[in-house]
């Protein structure tokens, strides 16, 4: 197999996408090696968690930092410095200026969690949930100037259900999330997805033909609550 492409993840926080993204490159075969992650905020939860699995770990405040583009170029330095050929936004709570956007276009993926290019920004769940749309998701893009905009590589719905919190439908996403964006980054670790022209272009695999009337519905009408007086009255 080729080089595993050197990857850096950028959290702010939980990290619990980072985790996953750690789990998925402790497996050998997986085309990205995890070699660092960089946090914005020294009390991150996911720095802990990345330390205790051996990753190098870095701190890098902003308020460290006097401009922004001065904090932006500190990350480049250390992205630089790990060598890295791929970087993974999971939870970065920081809008990164247009310079490090660019040099690092085509290499920089975000996971975010709606179906893009719905529910841009914050909040997403609540938004969805007002919204009453039926089926809602993640979506692993690749990052671009403007915020949640750039070429989608790979998406997962779910369905929001009847009663639904807040609290809820995040739970039932993140865990989408959790098997999306270790597929999302192999796929473009292994060059089958890449950016080019400003969008994403899926190359060495096709969608399984047998999928050509697959269909995800929400609500699914084969959970349809049983009425059983219904059903005995129809019973033979
Ligand atoms: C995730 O929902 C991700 O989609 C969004 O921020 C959240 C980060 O969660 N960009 P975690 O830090 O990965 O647990």
């Amino acid at each position: 197999m080729s080089a595993r492409k050197r990857t850096v993840v950028l959290i702010s926080g939980r990290g619990s996408n980072m985790t996953a993204l750690i789990a998925a490159a402790s497996n050998l075969d997986y085309p990205a090696e995890i070699v660092g992650v960089i946090s914005d905020r020294a009390n991150a939860a996911g720095l802990g968690i990345a330390a205790a699995r051996g990753i190098a770990t870095k701190v890098i405040s902003r308020a460290d930092y006097t401009s922004k583009e001065a904090h932006d170029g500190a990350i480049d330095a250390a992205l630089v410095s790990f060598g890295v050929e791929i970087v993974a936004l999971a939870g970065y709570m920081r809008i990164l200026g247009a310079r490090f956007v660019e040099k690092w276009l085509g290499r920089m993926i975000n996971i975010h969690p709606a179906l893009l290019p719905a529910f841009k920004g914050l909040d997403t769940h609540a938004r969805a949930i007002r919204a009453g749309i039926r089926i809602h998701g993640c979506t692993v893009h690749f990052v671009t100037l403007d915020m949640d905009d750039g070429p989608i590589i790979a998406q997962a719905a779910v369905p929001v259900m009847v009663g639904d919190s807040e609290d809820m439908l995040a739970a039932r996403v993140l865990k989408a999330e959790h098997r999306l964006y270790p597929l999302a980054l192999g796929l473009v670790a292994e060059g089958k997805a890449r950016m080019e022209g400003g969008r994403t272009v899926l190359a060495h695999f096709a969608d399984d033909a047998d999928n050509s009337s697959s269909v995800v519905m929400a609500p699914d009408p084969l959970r349809e609550e049983t009425d059983l007086e219904h059903l005995a009255r129809i019973t033979p």
